[in-house]
């Protein structure tokens, strides 16, 4: 049974979001990085744990000026598919809601599929694209603004 549970990230889980860092990107945010995120006023960093409290997902966000930038939001392998980035994401939304902020920002690898599908189906649109951002690959940038009528959020976290 998945355990979709989450929890502020904390000092003690850097370790475990790191090594999903480098198991996932080329770029990887080092430890110290991920340490300070914790301390950064307008940074959301939530993850998402299992019974014994391993870090099975994370998702790193920022509030800029009315807006929510995505940074990251990873889920480790063998709990994909399962609604965990779901779950995550939506613990942003509600926080944008709470902050009235009407738009959510990210960048995606136009070759990652599985995450272009997973915000597509979060209604995410794109609006930009960066030419060979990723080496040989593009970045797409996309953006899903918040209706605050017609889109209603499980309450979640
Ligand atoms: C993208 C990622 C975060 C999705 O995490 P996840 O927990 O597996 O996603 P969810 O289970 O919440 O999926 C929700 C929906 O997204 C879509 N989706 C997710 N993974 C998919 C895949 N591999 N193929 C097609 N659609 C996918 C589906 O529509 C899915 O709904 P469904 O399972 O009912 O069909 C995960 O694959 C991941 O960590 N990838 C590596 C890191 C990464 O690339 N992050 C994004 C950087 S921009």
């Amino acid at each position: 049974m998945i355990i979709l549970k989450i929890t502020k990230a904390n000092r003690e889980q850097i370790n475990s979001i790191y090594q999903l860092e480098i198991e996932n990107y080329s770029s990887p945010y080092n430890q110290n990085s991920l340490l300070n995120e914790l301390f950064i006023e307008d940074s959301l960093f939530y993850c998402n744990i299992d019974l014994d409290n391993n870090v099975t997902g994370y998702i790193i966000a920022r509030l800029i000026l009315g807006e929510c930038e995505i940074h990251r939001i990873t889920v480790s392998k063998d709990y994909r598919r399962q609604g965990i980035a779901q779950n995550l994401l939506n613990c942003i939304y509600k926080i944008c809601i709470d902050q009235t902020v009407h738009a959510v920002f990210l960048e995606v690898n136009e070759n990652n599929r599985p995450a272009i599908n997973f915000y597509k189906k979060n209604n995410f649109i794109q609006v930009g694209q960066r030419k060979k951002y990723y080496g040989d690959s593009d970045a797409l940038i996309l953006q899903k603004r918040i209706s605050y009528v017609n889109d209603p959020i499980e309450r979640i976290c």
